[in-house]
């Protein structure tokens, strides 16, 4: 989780929710690489929802905490679930971002149309959880080659 996400969900409650640890720093842990062996891993890396501050980190390879450097260290199919106001959304900025992903490999889905969080309704709804789900597991199967043939 990064350090805005913890403002909305405490990384207990996903712990809970999970039964998995949750990670949000680079540095407050035991492993010293625990980047590098988080993306060792994972099948799949999904960002949901991406803002427009993390497509934009990952658009220009910045890695300044821990997600964005799981992202960069990460060597399997990514996938990028965004949500944001319309008018961020439609930015030019974020397009070229957009762009840029589309052409280094990552794969999207969404947003949609619909009611945003901000109370407006337009394009920059996150794709409903059901939809990432069955997008993680089309791509898994498209990818990833079972461990015992
Ligand atoms: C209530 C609230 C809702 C927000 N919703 C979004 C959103 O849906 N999409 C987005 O790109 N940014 C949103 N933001 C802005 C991000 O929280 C802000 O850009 C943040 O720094 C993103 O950091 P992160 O990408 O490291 O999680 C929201 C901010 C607030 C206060």
């Amino acid at each position: 989780m990064t350090e805005s996400a913890v403002r909305f969900v405490s990384p207990k409650t996903f712990e809970a929710l999970t039964n998995r640890p949750v990670r949000c720093s680079l540095f407050d842990t035991d492993t010293s690489h625990i980047h590098i062996e988080a993306a060792r891993k994972a099948d799949l890396f999904c960002i949901a929802p991406a803002t427009a501050n993390i497509i934009a980190k990952a658009a220009h390879g910045i890695a300044d905490d821990f997600v964005s450097t799981l992202l960069l260290s990460f060597n399997n199919p990514i996938l990028f679930a965004p949500a944001m106001n319309t008018v961020m959304w439609n930015k030019p900025a974020v397009r070229r971002n957009i762009q840029q992903l589309h052409d280094d490999g990552i794969s999207f889905i969404g947003p949609e149309s619909g009611h945003l969080s901000c109370g407006e309704t337009g394009e920059g709804r996150m794709a409903e959880p059901e939809q990432i789900v069955s997008e993680i597991l089309r791509l898994s199967a498209l990818t990833i080659q079972p461990h015992n043939p």
